[in-house]
């Protein structure tokens, strides 16, 4: 008791992180003009986490931040997303904008509450995130742009970064530190050394131009690149004028010497400091080892260097948001793998909040080697998870009765990729699913379907709506039909002959690349390889269904009907109501069913599938009413008749021989 009083007020009487650097009043930023960080001319170091705002709901920012600083960092890091704060050409979001995601776009705020929590910052506006984010954080509607190349000086590109950075950065350049606000660094780009290869070599003239942007936007405070030096050298920087960090998960000497030779006199440090790994679908979970991540941590704090923990707090892809990597250098969409929804990162702060191991580890180590004694709050309380009862479905709509729903259809002779769509103002259709159908068509008996080039990403077949090609059960059903690994994918279409039969090919957009060679960011979605042949026969005279699960469309849908005694396997929605008294944070746990998404009041928080790793949805309390809350499911295959919940984590991942399980990494 008289510990506690006397460890409170000695603490109490610690200046804060803000009041040791401003006061009495700001002169100069983060410097880097010598072998250490000085901020306002003293001496720092910055040990910083990582947190995305567009992975957190906002009403649990301040916690995630304040849990943050309770472990003794002094710093946030933050990426900016370009798909989200553009969300169509010309169309920003920036908190009120009125997109899906629009709750979590105030990316002022964000900052704003960093600063009250007494955090210092650093943002990574790209434009290119990575991130296991959609297209890398690129909006899909730049490849309307014929022939655009991302990430280089092509001028077509450049057109629309510097417009929309003209847009953000004013914002930003208001929060720097040297204006009152918590940003002392800036990160252009994102491991752009690591684009070399297949012919290509990083752009710096592109380089040039951003950081030209920058400084035309009153950018003042310092400005970094990132990459592994041991792999790309200084390929990803400007030397000289960007100061160089560091990317890795282990072997820390290595990549910090090799900075120090590329850049005499310099400050050391890490931007990304791997504290785990993301899962792609099909894989097992991955986690990394604590002893390992805490010996790992104490060799940067002692090298001496700076270090963002890239994540500290993974939190969630929600949506359609998830990115994927292509594997093996592959030049096309053969290596594909798509991240899940869970971005928990295995970090030191759950997907839910939840402190770890690795928590209590960077909480005792910035203990021991922080010289820079401020205060530290008191640890936050975690909040209270709920597993409620099972609920029961009752209500389905079949696939017709949702395509019903849909009002901007479009009629063409030819396929067309969800980009390509005239819907959205013009911007195409960025996410969701995309229905290619073909009526009026006589089918004889056994007629081969034949889909030219690979499918992005994946296609459901059926007949006057009945299911022809297999569900997605075992993880090896990815190397069969209707999936992006095979191309000029064959599937035999039911031994009868049919007249005027209709048939749907139904295409799921599992997330657009974000890490891979350059030629990989050739990210349109849906049928546009090739063309689609019955019996050798080009099928043409389309209708193309745009399905996006916007927030408006789901919350308004009509045709619901109670469940039917019939049941055939295929793609239809289920909806159940949660009713509670009071609204906690849960898992949905999607076991049962096969695969699509869930939809909370008319939120799409994301993906599932049977495969695993992932077998449960986060589903924090802030998406929840009290009362009744609205939940359905759009299943690909095979319903459950009952939604669950839990209050932990599942995972999962299903083979073909049984084999299944949770994995550790190493
Ligand atoms: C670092 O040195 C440069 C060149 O002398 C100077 O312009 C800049 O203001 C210095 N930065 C800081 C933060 O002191
Ligand atoms: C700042 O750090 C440098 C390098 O560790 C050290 O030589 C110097 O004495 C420090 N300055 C102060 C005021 O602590
Ligand atoms: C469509 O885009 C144009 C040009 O960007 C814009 O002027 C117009 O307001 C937009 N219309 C709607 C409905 O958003
Ligand atoms: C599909 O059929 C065509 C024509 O018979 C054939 O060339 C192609 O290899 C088949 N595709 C696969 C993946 O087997
Ligand atoms: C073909 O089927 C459609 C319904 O899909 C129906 O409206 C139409 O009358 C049918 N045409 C013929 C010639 O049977
Ligand atoms: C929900 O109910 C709880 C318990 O009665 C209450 O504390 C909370 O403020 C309510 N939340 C809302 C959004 O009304």
């Amino acid at each position: 008791m008289s510990c506690v009083a006397m460890a409170l007020s000695v603490s109490a009487v610690l200046p804060t992180l803000y009041e040791y650097y401003t006061l009495p009043k700001i002169e100069t930023g983060l410097s880097a003009n010598q072998s250490y960080f000085t901020l306002n001319g003293r001496n720092i170091s910055l040990y910083s986490g990582t947190l995305h705002y567009f992975r957190v709901p906002k009403a649990y920012w301040r916690d995630r931040l304040r849990k943050m600083r309770a472990a003794g960092l002094n710093t946030v890091e933050t990426y900016i997303p370009w798909n989200l704060h553009e969300f169509e050409d010309g169309k920003y979001d920036f908190g009120k904008g009125g997109s899906d995601m629009q709750d979590f776009l105030d990316v002022k705020e964000f900052f704003e509450i960093a600063k009250e929590e007494d955090l210092f910052a650093i943002a990574r506006p790209g434009p290119f995130i990575c991130a296991e984010w959609e297209f890398g954080g690129f909006p899909s509607w730049l490849l309307r742009t014929k022939d655009i190349k991302v990430r280089t000086s092509d001028p077509k590109f450049m057109k629309y970064v510097t417009r929309y950075f003209n847009v953000l950065l004013p914002i930003l350049a208001l929060l720097q530190f040297s204006k009152g606000g918590p940003i002392v660094l800036f990160q252009i780009e994102n491991e752009y050394g690591s684009t070399e290869g297949n012919g290509f070599l990083p752009d710096r003239v592109y380089l040039r131009q951003l950081v030209d942007i920058y400084k035309k936007n009153g950018i003042r405070e310092l400005l970094v690149s990132s990459d592994s030096p041991t792999a790309h050298g200084d390929k990803g920087s400007l030397p000289g004028v960007l100061l160089q960090t560091a990317n890795f998960a282990g072997n820390p000497k290595a990549e910090f010497d090799k900075l120090k030779e590329l850049q005499h006199n310099k400050p050391t440090m890490s931007m990304e400091f791997w504290s785990g790994w993301f899962d792609h679908w099909s894989e097992y979970h991955h986690t990394r080892d604590d002893d390992d991540f805490g010996k790992v941590y104490e060799q940067i704090l002692t090298y001496p260097a700076s270090v963002n923990m890239y994540m500290f707090h993974g939190g969630t892809s929600f949506g359609f948001l998830n990115g994927a990597n292509v594997n093996n250098g592959a030049t096309d969409n053969s290596g594909y793998q798509p991240d899940t929804t869970s971005y928990d990162y295995d970090a030191p702060l759950t997907e839910a909040g939840d402190y770890t191991e690795k928590y209590v580890i960077v909480k005792k180590l910035l203990k021991k080697y922080n010289k820079v004694v401020t205060r530290i709050p008191v640890t936050p309380a975690i909040g209270e998870k709920i597993a409620y009862p099972k609920i029961s479905v009752e209500k389905e709509m079949l696939l017709d009765d949702i395509l019903a729903n849909i009002h901007n259809s479009v009629s063409s002779s030819n396929l067309i990729s969800m980009e390509n769509l005239p819907i959205n103002n013009n911007s195409g259709q960025s996410y969701g699913y995309i229905l290619y159908r073909k009526e009026n068509i006589d089918l004889s008996p056994n007629s081969i379907l034949t889909i030219e080039g690979r499918v992005c990403d994946s296609v459901v077949v059926l007949v006057n709506g009945m299911l022809m090609s297999k569900p997605l059960s075992y993880t090896e059903d990815l190397n069969g039909f209707g999936f992006w690994r095979l191309k000029n994918s064959n599937l035999t279409l039911g031994p009868r002959g049919l007249k005027n039969a209709t048939v749907d090919l139904l295409v799921e957009n599992w997330g657009r690349v974000n890490f891979g060679l350059l030629p990989q960011f050739n990210q349109f979605k849906g049928l546009w390889q090739g063309d689609v042949l019955i019996n050798k026969q080009k099928v043409t005279s389309w209708k193309i269904y745009p399905i996006e699960f916007k927030k408006s469309w789901n919350n308004n849908l009509v045709g619901w009907k109670p469940l039917s005694e019939r049941w055939a396997p295929g793609p239809s929605l289920y909806k159940a109501t949660l009713n509670i008294k009071e609204a906690k944070d849960t898992f949905i746990n999607m076991e049962a069913w096969t695969k699509g998404i869930v939809v909370v009041n008319g939120f799409v928080l994301g993906r599932y599938a049977r495969i695993g790793p992932q077998q449960s949805l986060y589903l924090p309390a802030p998406f929840l009413k009290n009362g009744t809350n609205s939940i359905f499911v759009f299943e690909h295959y095979m319903p459950a008749s009952e939604i669950k919940f839990c209050k932990s984590p599942h995972y999962k991942t299903i083979k073909r021989r049984g084999i299944q399980g949770r994995s550790f990494k190493k």
